[in-house]
């Protein structure tokens, strides 16, 4: 099945980022805590069998609550990425935007042509959206972290493809285990399923949280099947009720917003 071999990619991928991170030295990931770098999470359910436990590290063990890298450095280390075979079709790599300390991560699918024109993520037609959201919300786009499953932008803005997906995300770990929000919102089907590892639609994944890595994580529709459905529509409403309980968990004020008849 693709989201096992997904996984099982994505579980290699992940391997060789850690060791390349302990080789560089960065620090705290020790050679024993390594192998538990990233807590288990729904999206390596698939994960091979554990190898024999290590002696305890004197170290605290990484996870998502402590930083290490700063996003400056896992831009440095994609580098002119060409991991996949989007890097030879891409015109700019689109890393992320937004405040490196965010509360808040929105995660969308990958760029689009606006997207790969300028080189940051959601700054066309439904980036205008999401920052209709963002402001909805009582908050700017600079307070909060945007970035995507990929990096590149896929052909005809086809779907991104198994091998991409697993060449790709070590990398959005990375910027959410640098970012450490507390909360993450994933934009539509693509972002969700992802991330989640999981067939369910968005229609049955939003409108609750899930966990990765530790971190709550809503599903959301993205803000592109807004666009079509229009800006009174049932879908426009669910996603501020998913808005709202991400404000609320945040401890943030929900600003009144009445729906129109
Ligand atoms: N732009 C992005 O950066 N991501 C999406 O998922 C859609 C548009």
């Amino acid at each position: 099945m693709v989201i096992h071999s997904v996984q099982s990619q994505l579980w290699a991928s992940l391997g060789a980022y850690l060791q390349d991170l302990k080789e560089s030295g960065i620090d705290g990931l020790t050679a024993e805590s390594s192998n538990t770098a990233v807590p288990e999470p729904p999206v390596l359910q698939s994960a091979p069998p554990q190898p024999t436990p290590q002696p305890k590290a004197e170290k605290p063990e990484p996870g998502m609550t402590e930083k290490h890298e700063t996003l400056e450095q896992i831009r440095k280390s994609l580098g002119d990425c060409q991991r996949c075979k989007l890097g030879a079709t891409r015109k700019k790599l689109v890393f992320g935007v937004g405040n490196p300390n965010a509360r808040l991560v929105f995660v969308g699918e990958g760029p689009g042509a606006d997207e790969d024109e300028k080189g940051e993520p959601f700054v066309g037609d439904a980036g205008r959206m999401l920052n209709r959201i963002i402001t909805a919300m009582g908050l700017k786009r600079e307070d909060v972290y945007i970035c995507n499953v990929v990096k590149c932008r896929p052909p005809q803005n086809r779907n991104p493809e198994s091998d991409e997906i697993a060449a790709c995300s070590p990398f959005l770990l990375r910027q959410l285990h640098s970012v450490k929000p507390e909360v993450i919102v994933a934009l539509g089907t693509f972002a969700a399923q992802t991330v989640l590892a999981t067939r369910e639609p968005i229609s049955k994944l939003r409108g609750k949280f899930h966990d990765f890595h530790g971190i709550p994580l809503m599903p959301t529709y993205h803000p592109s099947y807004l666009l079509r459905t229009g800006g009174n529509s049932d879908s426009f409403w669910a996603v501020w009720d998913d808005m709202t309980q991400v404000l609320r968990l945040l401890k943030l004020p929900v600003p009144d917003k009445s729906r129109k008849k």
